[in-house]
C-alpha cells in the first residue's frame, strides 16, 4: 500500500469511529473544539499541504473530489467530517497565475498582467498601490483562490538577482511601504497574501542551499525592515518562509526567525508556510513545527508521516502541533472557501487594463531628455530591437502571470497616432515567430521556468545599410533593450547586466546615423531589472525605463512619450557605473557552475556565493555604501525626470509624541501639470554606532499639480523608525542628538533640509539570528 493509500485509510476509519460521536463543524467560534476533535493524523495532514498537483492532489488524498483552481500552486488539505474545507493558494506577484486553459472548457481564464514590483515601487504612489493590490485581490477571488502568494519583498542586494523584478528596492522603508500598501490592497477583497520570502533570499543560484551569513544589524535594519514594516500596518494572512538557510539554519526551521522575530517581536498573527520543497534533510520536519513553520507546502505525505511519528516517539511536543494548528483554523475560517463564497471567474477585465495602463506609467522612470520628450510632429518612427515587438510585460518562473494580451509597442505608438516603418516593423514582426521556435527548439530541458512566461528572443543584426534605409522613412529612431530574469537563475555581468556587442553596436549606428541628420534617437529599457547605460547613454537623447509594465506596456510608454502622463517614477535602486560597483559583487555567483565543478572534482570544499554567501558590506547595500563612500554612479537612488519643474519650499520639522512631523510645500514651477515625489533622507547624529550618510525615512508623492500650483506634504517619522539595531543590547536604539532632515528629488538631488533634536529611545528585542561565522565587516 502507497503511503497515500495508508493515510487515507487511517483518516476513513477514524473517521468512521468519530461518526459515532457528535462532530463539530468548524465554525470561527469552535476552533477549539474542533482542534479537540481531531485525530493526531488529521492535525498532521492540516499542517502540510495537499501535493503539487493542485488540480487532484488534496483531493485524492482524502478521497473526495472537489476541483480547485487549474495553475494554482497549491492548496491545504480539507477534513470534510469537521467542515474543514480545502483552500487554494496561487501564484502572483503580479496577477494571478493560473492558468488560462482548462481542459473540456472553451473558457479563457487569463489573468490581468500587472506591472511587475520594481516598477509598482518606482511610482512611489501608496495609494496607486493599494489600487493595483484591490484589483489583483479581486481577481484572486474571482478565479477561487484563497491566497496569493505575494508580494515578494526581499532587497536587492545585488543588481544581479534574478527574481529582482519581483521586488521593491534596495531599501527597506520604501519596501515595506509599498509592500504594506499592496497587502492592505489585496486583503480588502477577502483574500490572503503570502509575503515572501523570508527572509535573505537575496540570489537564485542555490537558493535551496545557500547559507546567507549576515550580521544581526544588517539582518534588522535591511533585509528584515521591509517584512516588519509590511506585518506592523498590514497584517499579511500569510508569509512563506525562504529556501535558504541564514547563519548555518535553514528558514523554514528557524524559531528565531519565524517565532521571536516575527510573532514575538512584531506581533504577527497569521501562519507562516514553506517555500515550494519537500523534506529538509539534515532539517528534520519537527523542527519546522516547533519553529512555528505552521504550513509545508506543496506538500509531501512524508511529512505527514514524520509529524505523527515524531509526536508518537514524544520527540515533538503535541502542543506545537495543536499551535500551528489552531493557526491553520484561524486561517481557514478568513477564506472565501470556507465562506463558500460563489465566485464567478469573471473579473472586470477591462477595469483592470486600465488600473495597470495608469500604475505602469506611472511608474516608468525618465533617466534622460536633451528636451525631445514629449515627442511633438512625430509621426514615424523606425522602430528596432526585438523587445519592441515581442514586449516583455513581466519576468519568467512562479511570477509571470497568464495575461489575455500585451500591447507591443508597435500596437502602442500606431493607438498614439505614431506609425511605424514599413520595412522594419515587418522584418521584425515576420521574424518573431521565426525566433519563438527557435527558442523553443533549442531550450534546455532543465530551464522549466522559460516555459513560464515569456523569455527573451534573439536579437536581429542592425546593418549599417538597415539604418541608412531607416533614416529616410523616419523621423526618429526607438530603441528598445529588453533584458528578461527568473526564478532559479541569477543575471550575468556579460550580455545581462552590460549590453551585448551586437546591441552596443545597433545603439551606436543608429545613434551615429539619425543624429547625424538631427533626427532624435530614444531608448526604452524592457526590463525588470537595473543595467548598465554609463557606456552608451551618451548616444540617446531620451531614455525611459519601462520595466516590465504589464499587459498595457506599449499604451503606458506610448503615454508617456506623448506626454499624456508627464512622467513621475523614481528609481528605488542606484543604477551603478558598473555591476561590479556593487561590494556584493565580489561573492555573487557568476559565470560557471561553480558547484558542479567542484563535485566533479570530488571537492567538498563549501564555495563562496554557493554554498555561503558572507555579507560583507554590511549594512552598506545600494544607496547607503554609494553615498556614505562617496561613489559616483549612473543614476542616484530616488533619480526620475518629469517634463516640469518643482521647487521646495523651506521644510518644518516638529519632534513631538514620539514622532519627528515633516513639512515641506512643492510648488510645480514649469508649464506642464505633474507629479513630484519629496524623499526625506535622514542624517543621524555621530553616536556609538556608526550610521550611514543618511537613509530614506519618509516620502510623499503630490496629487497632479498644475502649473503655478503648489501642495503642502506633511509626513510622519516615528522616532523608533530613526533607530538603529544595537547588537551589544539586542535592542534598538535611536541615539539623542540633532538630526537633520535632507528633503529631496533624488537621494543626490536635496533641496531643502532642516534640523530637529530628538531624544534617546530604545526598544528591547530577542537577541535573534546571530552570525556563527566571522564576517569581516566594512566599515567607514
Ligand atoms: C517560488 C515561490 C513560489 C512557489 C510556488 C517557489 O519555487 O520560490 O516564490 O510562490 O514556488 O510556485
Amino acid at each position: 500500500m502507497n503511503t497515500k493509500r495508508i493515510l487515507t485509510t487511517a483518516i476513513a476509519a477514524t473517521t468512521c469511529m468519530m461518526t459515532m460521536n457528535a462532530q463539530p463543524k468548524l465554525s470561527p467560534t469552535n476552533i477549539d473544539e474542533v482542534l479537540k476533535a481531531m485525530t493526531l493524523e488529521e492535525k498532521a495532514q492540516l499542517l502540510v499541504g495537499g501535493g503539487n498537483d493542485a488540480f487532484t492532489g488534496s483531493g485524492a488524498m482524502l478521497g473526495h473530489q472537489e476541483k480547485l483552481v487549474a495553475g494554482a500552486a497549491g492548496t491545504t488539505v480539507g477534513i470534510p467530517r469537521l467542515g474543514i474545507p480545502e483552500t487554494c493558494v496561487a501564484d502572483g506577484p503580479a496577477g494571478v497565475h493560473i492558468d488560462r486553459q482548462r481542459k473540456n472548457d472553451d473558457r479563457d481564464y487569463a489573468a490581468t498582467g500587472f506591472p511587475v514590483g520594481t516598477c509598482l515601487a518606482s511610482t512611489w504612489n501608496t495609494e496607486l498601490v493599494r489600487q493595483v493590490g484591490e484589483a489583483i485581490g479581486n481577481e484572486t477571488l474571482e478565479y477561487g483562490v484563497d491566497v496569493i502568494l505575494g508580494p515578494g519583498m526581499n532587497l536587492h542586494r545585488s543588481p544581479l538577482c534574478g527574481r529582482n523584478f519581483e521586488y521593491y528596492s534596495e531599501d527597506p522603508f520604501i519596501t515595506g511601504a509599498i509592500g504594506a500598501a499592496m497587502v492592505q490592497g489585496i486583503q480588502s477583497q477577502g483574500v490572503g497574501v503570502s509575503a515572501k520570502h523570508f527572509a535573505v533570499n537575496s540570489q537564485e543560484s542555490d537558493r535551496t542551499r545557500v547559507d546567507e551569513r549576515v550580521s544581526q544589524r544588517a539582518l534588522r535594519e535591511l533585509y528584515l525592515r521591509g517584512f516588519e514594516i509590511a506585518v506592523r500596518e498590514s497584517q499579511p494572512w500569510t508569509i512563506m518562509s525562504s529556501y535558504n538557510l541564514i547563519n548555518g539554519q535553514y528558514s523554514m526551521g528557524n524559531r528565531d526567525l519565524l517565532t521571536s522575530i516575527l510573532r514575538d517581536d512584531w506581533g504577527f498573527q497569521g501562519i507562516v508556510m514553506t517555500d515550494w520543497i519537500g523534506k529538509r534533510d539534515p532539517l528534520p520536519t519537527e523542527r519546522e513545527v516547533t519553529a512555528g513553520n505552521d504550513l509545508m507546502m506543496p506538500g509531501y505525505p512524508a511529512q505527514v508521516e514524520d509529524i505523527v511519528k515524531s509526536v508518537k516517539a514524544g520527540t515533538l511536543d503535541i502542543r506545537d502541533v495543536d499551535r500551528n494548528v489552531r493557526r491553520m483554523l484561524e486561517y481557514i475560517v478568513k477564506t472565501p472557501r470556507f465562506k463558500g463564497y460563489k465566485y464567478t471567474s469573471k473579473p472586470d477585465m477591462k477595469a483592470h487594463a486600465l488600473i495597470t495602463r495608469q500604475s505602469s506609467a506611472e511608474g516608468m522612470v525618465l533617466l534622460k531628455n536633451n528636451g525631445v520628450l514629449p515627442i511633438h510632429d512625430l509621426k514615424t518612427v523606425a522602430l528596432f530591437g526585438v523587445n519592441s515587438y515581442d514586449f516583455l510585460a513581466g519576468g519568467l518562473g512562479s511570477g509571470a502571470v497568464n495575461m489575455p494580451y500585451v500591447v507591443d509597442m508597435v500596437t502602442g505608438l500606431k493607438n498614439a497616432g505614431v506609425a511605424t516603418t514599413h520595412t522594419l516593423t515587418d522584418i521584425y514582426q515576420n521574424y518573431i515567430p521565426y525566433a519563438r521556435a527557435k527558442l523553443k527548439a533549442d531550450k534546455n530541458p532543465m530551464m522549466w521556468f522559460l516555459d513560464q512566461g515569456q523569455p527573451k528572443l534573439d536579437e536581429i543584426d542592425i546593418t549599417q545599410r538597415c539604418v541608412l534605409h531607416e533614416v529616410k522613412e523616419a523621423d526618429a529612431a526607438i530603441v528598445t533593450i529588453g533584458r528578461q530574469a527568473g526564478e532559479g537563475m541569477d543575471r550575468q555581468v556579460e550580455g545581462e547586466f552590460n549590453l551585448t556587442e551586437q546591441e552596443r553596436n545597433m545603439i551606436f549606428r543608429i545613434s551615429d546615423t539619425f543624429r547625424a541628420q538631427g533626427k532624435p534617437v530614444i531608448v526604452i529599457i524592457n526590463s525588470g531589472s537595473v543595467m548598465e547605460t554609463a557606456s552608451w547613454r551618451d548616444r540617446a537623447d531620451a531614455i525611459l525605463v519601462a520595466w516590465q509594465p504589464g499587459q498595457e506596456g506599449g499604451n503606458s510608454i506610448a503615454d508617456v512619450l506623448t506626454g499624456k502622463v508627464n512622467p513621475s517614477g523614481k528609481l528605488t535602486m542606484t543604477w551603478p557605473l558598473a555591476a561590479t560597483d556593487h561590494p556584493s559583487t565580489a561573492d555573487f555567483p557568476q559565470g560557471y557552475d561553480a558547484y558542479t565543478f567542484n563535485e566533479m572534482l570530488g571537492w567538498n570544499a563549501p564555495i563562496k556565493g554557493r554554498d555561503y554567501t558572507n555579507h560583507d558590506e554590511d549594512i552598506y547595500v545600494g544607496y547607503r555604501y554609494f553615498d556614505t563612500f562617496n561613489k559616483e554612479v549612473a543614476f542616484p537612488f530616488g533619480y526620475g525626470l518629469s517634463y516640469t519643474t518643482f521647487a521646495y519650499s523651506k521644510p518644518a520639522v516638529k519632534v513631538s509624541g514620539g514622532s519627528a512631523t515633516v513639512t515641506v510645500t512643492v510648488k510645480n514651477t514649469g508649464t506642464v501639470a505633474g507629479k513630484e515625489v519629496a524623499q526625506v533622507y535622514v542624517t543621524a547624529p555621530k553616536g556609538s554606532i556608526e550610521k550611514p550618510a543618511y537613509e530614506l525615512k519618509a516620502f510623499a508623492k503630490t496629487r497632479e499639480l498644475q502649473p503655478g500650483e503648489q501642495q503642502t506634504l506633511t509626513m510622519q517619522i516615528p522616532v523608533r523608525m530613526l533607530a538603529s539595531f544595537d547588537e551589544v543590547g539586542s535592542q534598538w536604539l535611536t541615539e539623542a542628538g540633532q538630526y537633520t532632515f535632507r528633503i529631496g528629488a533624488s537621494s543626490r538631488d536635496i533641496r531643502c533640509t532642516a534640523t530637529a533634536k530628538v531624544g534617546r529611545y530604545t526598544e528591547k528585542t530577542t537577541n535573534a539570528l546571530a552570525p556563527k561565522a566571522k564576517l569581516n565587516l566594512l566599515k567607514q
